[in-house]
Protein backbone atom coordinates (compact mmCIF):
# COMPACT_ATOMS: atom_id res chain seq x y z
CA UNK A 1 0.00 0.00 0.00
CA UNK A 2 1.58 3.37 -1.38
CA UNK A 3 1.89 6.06 1.93
CA UNK A 4 -0.81 8.09 0.19
CA UNK A 5 -3.60 5.60 0.68
CA UNK A 6 -2.96 5.41 4.68
CA UNK A 7 -5.30 6.78 7.48
CA UNK A 8 -2.43 8.88 8.62
CA UNK A 9 -1.57 10.39 5.11
CA UNK A 10 -5.77 11.26 4.95
CA UNK A 11 -5.46 12.85 7.88
CA UNK A 12 -3.09 15.25 7.10
CA UNK A 13 -4.63 15.86 3.77
CA UNK A 14 -7.81 17.02 5.15
CA UNK A 15 -6.08 18.91 8.22
CA UNK A 16 -4.38 20.91 5.45
CA UNK A 17 -7.68 22.03 4.60
CA UNK A 18 -8.03 23.97 7.75
CA UNK A 19 -4.44 24.89 7.22
CA UNK A 20 -5.08 26.49 4.72
CA UNK A 21 -7.92 28.83 5.64
CA UNK A 22 -5.78 30.12 8.49
CA UNK A 23 -2.27 32.67 8.37
CA UNK A 24 1.05 32.51 10.18
CA UNK A 25 -0.63 36.04 11.15
CA UNK A 26 -3.68 34.33 13.16
CA UNK A 27 -1.02 31.75 14.18
CA UNK A 28 1.07 33.81 15.73
CA UNK A 29 -1.91 36.19 17.13
CA UNK A 30 -3.32 33.08 18.62
CA UNK A 31 -0.27 32.02 20.15
CA UNK A 32 2.02 33.38 22.10
CA UNK A 33 4.40 30.52 23.04
CA UNK A 34 4.47 29.34 19.30
CA UNK A 35 7.90 30.77 18.46
CA UNK A 36 9.50 29.56 21.70
CA UNK A 37 7.20 25.53 21.16
CA UNK A 38 9.01 25.67 17.79
CA UNK A 39 12.42 26.72 18.07
CA UNK A 40 15.14 23.81 18.61
CA UNK A 41 17.94 23.86 19.87
CA UNK A 42 20.48 21.14 18.57
CA UNK A 43 24.16 21.33 19.06
CA UNK A 44 25.33 24.86 18.13
CA UNK A 45 22.48 25.91 15.85
CA UNK A 46 18.58 27.11 16.70
CA UNK A 47 16.29 25.91 14.31
CA UNK A 48 13.42 28.09 14.05
CA UNK A 49 10.16 26.26 12.49
CA UNK A 50 7.73 28.84 14.28
CA UNK A 51 7.19 30.07 10.78
CA UNK A 52 6.14 27.36 9.00
CA UNK A 53 2.38 26.69 8.30
CA UNK A 54 1.77 24.64 10.90
CA UNK A 55 0.55 24.07 13.94
CA UNK A 56 0.41 21.57 17.20
CA UNK A 57 -2.29 19.46 15.63
CA UNK A 58 -0.01 19.44 11.94
CA UNK A 59 3.35 17.75 13.77
CA UNK A 60 1.10 15.30 15.60
CA UNK A 61 0.05 14.45 12.33
CA UNK A 62 3.04 14.00 10.76
CA UNK A 63 5.21 12.13 13.55
CA UNK A 64 2.35 9.54 13.24
CA UNK A 65 3.07 9.36 9.43
CA UNK A 66 6.69 9.13 9.91
CA UNK A 67 5.83 6.56 12.15
CA UNK A 68 3.65 4.78 9.79
CA UNK A 69 6.10 5.07 7.18
CA UNK A 70 8.43 3.28 9.73
CA UNK A 71 11.30 5.95 9.58
CA UNK A 72 12.79 5.56 12.67
CA UNK A 73 13.01 1.71 11.48
CA UNK A 74 15.32 2.65 8.68
CA UNK A 75 16.82 5.13 10.18
CA UNK A 76 18.40 2.35 12.25
CA UNK A 77 18.98 -0.13 9.69
CA UNK A 78 21.05 2.58 7.76
CA UNK A 79 23.23 3.23 10.78
CA UNK A 80 23.34 -0.60 11.21
CA UNK A 81 25.09 -0.66 8.23
CA UNK A 82 22.54 -2.78 6.13
CA UNK A 83 21.85 -2.68 2.56
CA UNK A 84 19.41 -0.17 1.96
CA UNK A 85 20.41 1.23 -1.29
CA UNK A 86 18.21 -1.60 -2.39
CA UNK A 87 19.04 -0.98 -6.61
CA UNK A 88 22.75 -0.92 -5.83
CA UNK A 89 23.03 -3.41 -2.97
CA UNK A 90 24.99 -1.19 -1.02
CA UNK A 91 24.97 0.15 2.86
CA UNK A 92 24.49 3.47 3.04
CA UNK A 93 27.46 4.68 6.05
CA UNK A 94 28.10 8.48 6.00
CA UNK A 95 27.82 8.07 9.58
CA UNK A 96 30.54 5.85 9.77
CA UNK A 97 32.98 8.46 7.90
CA UNK A 98 32.31 10.41 11.47
CA UNK A 99 32.49 7.87 13.75
CA UNK A 100 34.99 7.88 16.87
CA UNK A 101 37.78 5.18 17.16
CA UNK A 102 36.88 2.30 18.98
CA UNK A 103 33.01 2.01 17.95
CA UNK A 104 32.63 -0.59 15.44
CA UNK A 105 29.89 -0.65 12.87
CA UNK A 106 29.73 -3.64 10.43
CA UNK A 107 29.33 -4.26 6.80
CA UNK A 108 29.30 -8.04 6.06
CA UNK A 109 30.71 -9.02 9.43
CA UNK A 110 33.81 -6.21 8.48
CA UNK A 111 34.32 -3.22 10.52
CA UNK A 112 34.82 -0.49 8.93
CA UNK A 113 35.77 1.99 11.37
CA UNK A 114 39.22 1.43 11.86
CA UNK A 115 39.60 1.67 7.60
CA UNK A 116 37.78 5.16 7.78
CA UNK A 117 40.46 6.34 10.57
CA UNK A 118 43.28 4.70 8.97
CA UNK A 119 42.67 7.13 5.51
CA UNK A 120 42.14 9.88 8.25
CA UNK A 121 45.25 9.00 9.40
CA UNK A 122 47.00 8.85 5.74
CA UNK A 123 45.13 12.10 4.85
CA UNK A 124 46.47 13.81 7.79
CA UNK A 125 50.13 12.73 7.43
CA UNK A 126 49.94 13.76 3.79
CA UNK A 127 47.87 17.25 4.40
CA UNK A 128 50.66 18.35 7.57
CA UNK A 129 53.24 17.54 4.41
CA UNK A 130 51.89 19.79 1.91
CA UNK A 131 51.38 22.45 5.05
CA UNK A 132 54.88 22.79 6.20
CA UNK A 133 56.35 22.55 3.12
CA UNK A 134 58.23 18.89 3.71
CA UNK A 135 56.33 17.96 0.51
CA UNK A 136 57.75 19.76 -2.39
CA UNK A 137 57.50 19.46 -6.51
CA UNK A 138 59.44 18.39 -8.86
CA UNK A 139 61.82 21.05 -8.73
CA UNK A 140 62.38 21.10 -5.11
CA UNK A 141 59.53 24.50 -4.63
CA UNK A 142 57.43 23.89 -2.08
CA UNK A 143 53.07 23.78 -3.22
CA UNK A 144 51.24 27.06 -2.73
CA UNK A 145 48.42 25.81 -4.98
CA UNK A 146 46.30 22.60 -4.47
CA UNK A 147 43.43 21.87 -7.66
CA UNK A 148 40.55 19.91 -6.78
CA UNK A 149 39.43 17.89 -10.03
CA UNK A 150 36.00 16.12 -9.97
CA UNK A 151 32.26 16.71 -10.28
CA UNK A 152 29.55 16.64 -8.80
CA UNK A 153 29.47 14.82 -5.23
CA UNK A 154 33.54 14.80 -5.69
CA UNK A 155 33.42 18.63 -6.30
CA UNK A 156 30.40 20.41 -4.58
CA UNK A 157 31.14 19.31 -0.88
CA UNK A 158 35.09 20.05 -0.70
CA UNK A 159 34.53 23.02 -3.01
CA UNK A 160 31.66 24.26 -1.23
CA UNK A 161 33.53 23.29 2.63
CA UNK A 162 36.95 25.34 1.78
CA UNK A 163 34.90 28.83 0.59
CA UNK A 164 32.70 28.50 4.10
CA UNK A 165 35.71 28.17 6.20
CA UNK A 166 38.55 30.20 4.41
CA UNK A 167 38.68 31.89 7.43
CA UNK A 168 40.39 28.50 9.50
CA UNK A 169 42.49 27.94 5.87
CA UNK A 170 46.21 28.54 5.70
CA UNK A 171 46.01 31.32 3.47
CA UNK A 172 49.94 30.34 1.80
CA UNK A 173 48.01 27.72 -0.39
CA UNK A 174 45.30 28.53 -2.28
CA UNK A 175 42.57 25.68 -3.38
CA UNK A 176 40.59 25.54 -6.32
CA UNK A 177 37.95 23.47 -7.87
CA UNK A 178 37.27 22.67 -11.47
CA UNK A 179 34.41 20.45 -12.27
CA UNK A 180 33.05 21.60 -15.68
CA UNK A 181 34.61 19.33 -19.14
CA UNK A 182 34.30 22.75 -20.25
CA UNK A 183 38.11 23.93 -21.18
CA UNK A 184 37.85 27.22 -19.74
CA UNK A 185 37.33 25.88 -16.34
CA UNK A 186 40.85 24.27 -16.31
CA UNK A 187 42.59 26.76 -18.32
CA UNK A 188 41.04 29.94 -16.30
CA UNK A 189 42.08 27.98 -13.18
CA UNK A 190 45.36 27.53 -14.11
CA UNK A 191 46.15 30.48 -16.61
CA UNK A 192 47.88 32.75 -13.70
CA UNK A 193 50.04 29.58 -11.94
CA UNK A 194 53.08 28.06 -11.83
CA UNK A 195 53.34 24.25 -12.45
CA UNK A 196 56.20 24.05 -9.94
CA UNK A 197 54.03 25.19 -6.77
CA UNK A 198 50.50 23.03 -8.28
CA UNK A 199 49.26 19.85 -7.10
CA UNK A 200 46.44 18.52 -8.83
CA UNK A 201 43.56 15.73 -6.27
CA UNK A 202 42.17 13.81 -8.84
CA UNK A 203 38.42 13.07 -6.94
CA UNK A 204 36.55 10.17 -8.33
CA UNK A 205 34.57 7.70 -6.45
CA UNK A 206 34.40 5.50 -9.77
CA UNK A 207 37.51 7.03 -11.77
CA UNK A 208 35.48 6.95 -15.05
CA UNK A 209 33.51 9.98 -15.10
CA UNK A 210 34.24 12.12 -18.62
CA UNK A 211 34.66 15.31 -17.31
CA UNK A 212 37.20 14.54 -14.49
CA UNK A 213 38.83 12.03 -16.64
CA UNK A 214 39.22 14.67 -19.28
CA UNK A 215 40.18 16.94 -17.25
CA UNK A 216 43.14 14.86 -15.46
CA UNK A 217 44.32 13.91 -18.55
CA UNK A 218 44.39 17.59 -19.83
CA UNK A 219 46.01 18.85 -16.27
CA UNK A 220 49.02 16.12 -16.99
CA UNK A 221 49.56 17.52 -19.92
CA UNK A 222 49.87 21.04 -18.23
CA UNK A 223 52.32 19.43 -15.81
CA UNK A 224 54.47 17.21 -17.94
CA UNK A 225 54.86 20.46 -20.62
CA UNK A 226 56.50 22.08 -17.79
CA UNK A 227 58.62 19.68 -15.88
CA UNK A 228 58.56 16.46 -17.56
CA UNK A 229 57.20 12.75 -17.39
CA UNK A 230 58.97 12.45 -14.13
CA UNK A 231 56.86 15.55 -12.26
CA UNK A 232 53.54 13.63 -12.14
CA UNK A 233 54.19 11.62 -8.98
CA UNK A 234 54.97 15.37 -6.81
CA UNK A 235 51.99 16.85 -8.60
CA UNK A 236 49.06 14.86 -9.21
CA UNK A 237 47.16 12.35 -6.25
CA UNK A 238 44.36 10.90 -6.37
CA UNK A 239 41.03 10.10 -4.26
CA UNK A 240 38.96 7.16 -5.38
CA UNK A 241 37.45 3.97 -4.70
CA UNK A 242 38.67 2.87 -7.77
CA UNK A 243 42.17 2.14 -6.99
CA UNK A 244 43.45 0.10 -9.82
CA UNK A 245 42.26 3.24 -11.98
CA UNK A 246 44.51 5.39 -10.23
CA UNK A 247 47.73 3.33 -10.64
CA UNK A 248 46.48 2.37 -14.40
CA UNK A 249 46.36 6.79 -14.89
CA UNK A 250 49.85 6.96 -13.53
CA UNK A 251 49.41 8.03 -10.04
CA UNK A 252 51.73 6.77 -7.31
CA UNK A 253 49.61 4.34 -5.07
CA UNK A 254 51.27 5.50 -2.38
CA UNK A 255 49.61 9.10 -3.57
CA UNK A 256 45.71 7.19 -3.65
CA UNK A 257 43.19 7.86 -0.64
CA UNK A 258 40.87 5.13 -0.81
CA UNK A 259 36.87 5.24 0.59
CA UNK A 260 34.37 3.05 0.00
CA UNK A 261 31.42 1.68 -2.54
CA UNK A 262 29.13 2.46 0.86
CA UNK A 263 29.77 5.85 0.75
CA UNK A 264 27.39 7.91 -1.54
CA UNK A 265 29.04 10.60 -3.93
CA UNK A 266 26.68 13.56 -2.78
CA UNK A 267 27.52 11.72 1.32
CA UNK A 268 31.59 11.75 0.95
CA UNK A 269 32.83 15.35 1.32
CA UNK A 270 33.75 13.96 4.95
CA UNK A 271 35.42 11.10 3.08
CA UNK A 272 39.12 11.18 1.70
CA UNK A 273 37.16 13.44 -1.44
CA UNK A 274 37.67 15.91 1.47
CA UNK A 275 41.21 15.86 1.11
CA UNK A 276 41.79 19.82 -0.32
CA UNK A 277 39.96 20.91 2.95
CA UNK A 278 41.89 18.99 5.12
CA UNK A 279 45.21 20.59 3.62
CA UNK A 280 43.71 23.70 3.77
CA UNK A 281 41.89 23.59 7.17
CA UNK A 282 44.44 21.10 8.77
CA UNK A 283 43.47 17.81 10.20
CA UNK A 284 42.55 19.30 13.86
CA UNK A 285 40.03 21.96 11.70
CA UNK A 286 38.81 18.87 9.71
CA UNK A 287 38.57 16.70 12.75
CA UNK A 288 36.29 19.55 14.35
CA UNK A 289 34.33 19.41 11.19
CA UNK A 290 33.76 15.57 11.92
CA UNK A 291 33.21 15.95 15.50
CA UNK A 292 29.86 18.81 14.03
CA UNK A 293 29.24 15.92 11.69
CA UNK A 294 29.06 13.18 14.70
CA UNK A 295 26.92 15.54 17.04
CA UNK A 296 23.62 15.73 14.63
CA UNK A 297 24.34 12.05 13.76
CA UNK A 298 23.66 11.06 17.72
CA UNK A 299 20.67 13.72 17.48
CA UNK A 300 19.38 12.65 14.42
CA UNK A 301 19.68 8.65 15.99
CA UNK A 302 19.05 9.54 19.91
CA UNK A 303 16.48 12.17 20.28
CA UNK A 304 12.44 11.08 20.89
CA UNK A 305 10.32 12.43 17.79
CA UNK A 306 9.04 15.64 19.10
CA UNK A 307 12.43 17.25 19.42
CA UNK A 308 14.33 15.07 16.84
CA UNK A 309 15.15 18.44 14.70
CA UNK A 310 16.16 16.64 10.87
CA UNK A 311 12.96 14.93 11.51
CA UNK A 312 10.85 18.03 12.11
CA UNK A 313 12.54 19.29 9.13
CA UNK A 314 12.04 16.55 6.86
CA UNK A 315 8.25 16.51 7.61
CA UNK A 316 7.54 20.12 7.38
CA UNK A 317 9.37 20.26 4.22
CA UNK A 318 7.19 17.13 2.74
CA UNK A 319 4.13 19.04 4.12
CA UNK A 320 4.81 22.18 2.11
CA UNK A 321 5.51 19.91 -0.93
CA UNK A 322 2.66 17.61 -0.58
CA UNK A 323 0.02 18.91 0.96
CA UNK A 324 0.29 22.57 0.61
CA UNK A 325 1.62 22.15 -2.98
CA UNK A 326 5.25 24.10 -2.61
CA UNK A 327 7.75 22.82 -5.42
CA UNK A 328 10.18 24.41 -4.59
CA UNK A 329 12.79 25.54 -1.41
CA UNK A 330 14.83 28.49 -1.57
CA UNK A 331 18.06 28.13 0.73
CA UNK A 332 19.56 31.57 1.39
CA UNK A 333 22.64 31.66 3.39
CA UNK A 334 23.21 35.12 5.11
CA UNK A 335 26.77 34.31 5.25
CA UNK A 336 28.73 34.75 2.47
CA UNK A 337 30.96 31.91 3.27
CA UNK A 338 27.77 29.65 2.37
CA UNK A 339 27.54 30.96 -0.95
CA UNK A 340 28.14 27.69 -2.48
CA UNK A 341 26.09 25.75 0.13
CA UNK A 342 22.28 25.79 -2.17
CA UNK A 343 24.33 24.29 -5.28
CA UNK A 344 25.78 21.85 -2.81
CA UNK A 345 22.16 20.91 -1.35
CA UNK A 346 21.13 20.84 -5.34
CA UNK A 347 23.09 17.86 -5.45
CA UNK A 348 22.48 16.30 -1.65
CA UNK A 349 18.53 16.58 -2.13
CA UNK A 350 17.46 16.39 -5.53
CA UNK A 351 19.93 13.33 -6.59
CA UNK A 352 18.63 11.81 -3.39
CA UNK A 353 14.77 12.50 -3.72
CA UNK A 354 14.43 13.22 -7.41
CA UNK A 355 12.76 10.14 -8.20
CA UNK A 356 9.95 8.67 -9.62
CA UNK A 357 9.15 5.03 -8.19
CA UNK A 358 9.32 3.21 -4.56
CA UNK A 359 11.77 0.85 -3.43
CA UNK A 360 9.26 -2.10 -4.73
CA UNK A 361 9.09 -0.61 -8.32
CA UNK A 362 5.87 0.82 -8.50
CA UNK A 363 5.27 4.54 -9.25
CA UNK A 364 5.34 7.20 -6.91
CA UNK A 365 2.05 8.29 -6.53
CA UNK A 366 2.46 11.92 -4.61
CA UNK A 367 5.25 14.68 -5.44
CA UNK A 368 8.78 13.36 -3.73
CA UNK A 369 12.22 15.89 -3.53
CA UNK A 370 11.64 19.55 -3.99
CA UNK A 371 13.48 21.55 -6.69
CA UNK A 372 16.30 23.23 -4.55
CA UNK A 373 17.63 26.64 -5.48
CA UNK A 374 19.15 29.83 -3.68
CA UNK A 375 21.87 32.78 -3.50
CA UNK A 376 23.55 34.20 -0.33
CA UNK A 377 21.29 36.88 1.40
CA UNK A 378 21.57 39.99 1.15
CA UNK A 379 22.38 39.63 -2.74
CA UNK A 380 18.90 37.55 -3.55
CA UNK A 381 17.03 40.32 -1.87
CA UNK A 382 17.81 42.52 -4.90
CA UNK A 383 17.43 39.81 -7.40
CA UNK A 384 14.43 36.93 -6.91
CA UNK A 385 12.45 38.35 -3.59
CA UNK A 386 10.24 40.03 -5.96
CA UNK A 387 8.69 37.06 -6.54
CA UNK A 388 8.92 35.41 -3.54
CA UNK A 389 6.99 38.42 -1.52
CA UNK A 390 4.43 38.89 -4.15
CA UNK A 391 4.93 36.39 -7.10
CA UNK A 392 1.67 33.64 -7.15
CA UNK A 393 3.76 30.86 -6.00
CA UNK A 394 4.70 30.07 -2.43
CA UNK A 395 7.93 29.43 -2.55
CA UNK A 396 9.54 27.71 1.65
CA UNK A 397 13.07 29.41 2.30
CA UNK A 398 15.25 28.34 4.53
CA UNK A 399 17.37 31.41 5.81
CA UNK A 400 20.70 30.34 7.46
CA UNK A 401 22.79 32.77 9.45
CA UNK A 402 25.27 33.12 12.51
CA UNK A 403 25.14 35.20 15.54
CA UNK A 404 29.05 35.77 15.42
CA UNK A 405 30.23 37.56 12.36
CA UNK A 406 33.24 35.43 10.72
CA UNK A 407 35.02 39.22 9.95
CA UNK A 408 33.86 42.43 11.90
CA UNK A 409 33.61 45.29 10.10
CA UNK A 410 31.79 48.20 11.01
CA UNK A 411 28.11 47.48 11.39
CA UNK A 412 28.08 45.20 8.19
CA UNK A 413 27.07 41.80 10.41
CA UNK A 414 24.39 43.77 12.54
CA UNK A 415 22.77 44.83 8.88
CA UNK A 416 23.19 41.36 7.59
CA UNK A 417 21.30 39.44 10.27
CA UNK A 418 19.12 42.53 10.56
CA UNK A 419 17.99 41.73 7.00
CA UNK A 420 17.52 38.14 7.20
CA UNK A 421 15.03 38.46 10.10
CA UNK A 422 12.73 41.18 8.25
CA UNK A 423 12.83 39.26 5.54
CA UNK A 424 11.32 35.98 7.41
CA UNK A 425 9.21 38.44 9.39
CA UNK A 426 8.19 40.26 6.08
CA UNK A 427 7.08 37.13 4.08
CA UNK A 428 4.90 35.35 7.59
CA UNK A 429 3.16 38.87 7.98
CA UNK A 430 3.27 41.12 5.16
CA UNK A 431 1.47 44.30 5.11
CA UNK A 432 -1.70 45.26 3.88
CA UNK A 433 -1.53 47.78 0.68
CA UNK A 434 -2.32 51.56 1.50
CA UNK A 435 -5.89 52.54 -0.37
CA UNK A 436 -5.57 52.43 -4.28
CA UNK A 437 -2.39 50.79 -4.36
CA UNK A 438 -2.36 47.25 -4.79
CA UNK A 439 1.07 46.65 -6.20
CA UNK A 440 2.15 47.32 -2.75
CA UNK A 441 0.37 44.57 -1.49
CA UNK A 442 2.33 42.00 0.76
CA UNK A 443 0.13 39.11 1.16
CA UNK A 444 2.50 37.05 3.64
CA UNK A 445 2.09 33.82 5.00
CA UNK A 446 4.94 32.72 2.96
CA UNK A 447 7.02 29.88 5.60
CA UNK A 448 10.60 29.72 5.93
CA UNK A 449 12.76 28.04 8.85
CA UNK A 450 15.32 30.06 10.27
CA UNK A 451 18.49 28.42 11.51
CA UNK A 452 20.61 31.03 13.33
CA UNK A 453 23.83 29.44 14.58
CA UNK A 454 26.25 30.30 17.40
CA UNK A 455 28.81 30.95 14.95
CA UNK A 456 30.37 29.63 11.87
CA UNK A 457 33.03 27.09 12.22
CA UNK A 458 34.43 23.49 10.85
CA UNK A 459 31.90 21.86 13.54
CA UNK A 460 29.26 24.16 12.73
CA UNK A 461 29.54 23.41 9.11
CA UNK A 462 29.49 19.46 10.06
CA UNK A 463 26.20 19.88 11.95
CA UNK A 464 24.70 21.93 9.40
CA UNK A 465 25.47 19.18 6.42
CA UNK A 466 24.33 16.22 8.30
CA UNK A 467 21.10 18.10 9.50
CA UNK A 468 20.63 18.67 5.94
CA UNK A 469 21.51 14.98 5.40
CA UNK A 470 19.28 13.36 7.60
CA UNK A 471 16.54 15.41 6.95
CA UNK A 472 17.05 14.42 3.18
CA UNK A 473 16.78 10.67 4.32
CA UNK A 474 13.73 11.53 6.04
CA UNK A 475 11.92 12.44 3.17
CA UNK A 476 13.07 9.64 1.08
CA UNK A 477 12.28 7.26 3.57
CA UNK A 478 8.64 8.50 3.80
CA UNK A 479 8.25 8.49 0.17
CA UNK A 480 9.33 5.08 0.22
CA UNK A 481 12.13 6.33 -2.64
CA UNK A 482 15.71 4.82 -2.94
CA UNK A 483 17.61 8.74 -2.09
CA UNK A 484 20.94 6.63 -2.59
CA UNK A 485 20.78 5.78 -6.44
CA UNK A 486 20.92 7.86 -9.62
CA UNK A 487 19.80 6.03 -12.29
CA UNK A 488 18.75 9.64 -13.75
CA UNK A 489 21.70 10.81 -14.53
CA UNK A 490 22.80 7.75 -16.88
CA UNK A 491 20.57 8.56 -20.22
CA UNK A 492 22.34 11.53 -20.93
CA UNK A 493 25.96 10.43 -20.14
CA UNK A 494 24.78 7.54 -22.66
CA UNK A 495 23.93 9.93 -25.35
CA UNK A 496 26.81 12.18 -24.83
CA UNK A 497 28.99 9.30 -25.88
CA UNK A 498 27.57 8.31 -29.09
CA UNK A 499 27.03 12.38 -30.20
CA UNK A 500 30.59 12.46 -29.51
CA UNK A 501 31.76 10.51 -32.24
CA UNK A 502 29.56 12.47 -34.49
CA UNK A 503 30.96 15.71 -33.51
CA UNK A 504 34.86 14.76 -34.01
CA UNK A 505 36.33 15.56 -37.05
CA UNK A 506 37.65 12.35 -38.22
CA UNK A 507 33.40 11.30 -37.50
CA UNK A 508 30.10 11.55 -39.50
CA UNK A 509 26.75 12.80 -38.23
CA UNK A 510 24.78 9.62 -38.26
CA UNK A 511 21.60 11.46 -38.74
CA UNK A 512 19.64 8.62 -36.99
CA UNK A 513 18.23 10.99 -34.24
CA UNK A 514 14.86 12.82 -34.04
CA UNK A 515 15.58 16.36 -37.08
CA UNK A 516 15.98 18.61 -33.91
CA UNK A 517 19.02 16.59 -33.04
CA UNK A 518 20.01 15.85 -36.42
CA UNK A 519 20.03 19.38 -37.16
CA UNK A 520 22.15 20.60 -34.53
CA UNK A 521 24.52 18.37 -34.22
CA UNK A 522 24.74 18.97 -38.81
CA UNK A 523 25.15 23.16 -37.94
CA UNK A 524 27.79 22.62 -35.42
CA UNK A 525 29.77 20.58 -37.58
CA UNK A 526 29.41 23.06 -40.47
CA UNK A 527 30.21 26.15 -37.72
CA UNK A 528 33.43 24.40 -37.44
CA UNK A 529 33.74 23.44 -41.40
CA UNK A 530 33.61 19.88 -40.52
O1 LIG B 1 26.63 11.93 -12.52
C1 LIG B 1 26.34 11.86 -11.18
C2 LIG B 1 27.46 11.32 -10.35
O2 LIG B 1 27.52 9.94 -10.44
C3 LIG B 1 27.32 11.78 -8.92
O3 LIG B 1 26.48 10.98 -8.18
C4 LIG B 1 28.74 11.77 -8.46
O4 LIG B 1 28.88 12.53 -7.30
C5 LIG B 1 29.42 12.38 -9.66
O5 LIG B 1 28.72 11.83 -10.76
C6 LIG B 1 30.88 12.13 -9.78
O6 LIG B 1 31.19 10.78 -9.82
P1 LIG B 1 32.65 10.29 -9.55
O7 LIG B 1 33.04 10.69 -8.18
O8 LIG B 1 32.61 8.79 -9.71
O9 LIG B 1 33.56 10.91 -10.58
Amino acid sequence: MGIEQTAEWDALAQHAETIRRTTLKDLFATDPGRAQRLTFEVGTLAVDLSKQRVTAETIELLLALAARAGVAGRRDAMLRGERINSTEGRAVLHTALRAPAGVSILVDGHDVVPDVHAVLDQMGTFAERIRSGAWVGATGARIRNVINIGIGGSDLGPAMAYHALKQWSDRAISCRYVSNVDASDLVEATVDLDPAETLFIISSKTFTTLETMTNAHSARDWITAALGEDAVPAHMVAVSTNLDAVAAFGIDPANAFGFWDWVGGRYSMDSAIGLSLMVAIGREGFDQMLQGFRSMDEHFATTPEPANVPLLMGLCGLWERDFLGSPSLAVVPYAHELALFPAYLQQLDMESNGKHVTLDGQQVAVDTGPIVWGTPGTNGQHAYFQLLHQGTTTVPLDLIGFCQPVHELGDHHDILIANLLAQSEALAFGRAAPAGQPYRDFPGNRPTTVILGEALSPHALGELIALYEHKVFVQGAVWDINSFDQFGVELGKVLALDIIGELRPDGSPTNAHDSSTNALINRYRASLGR
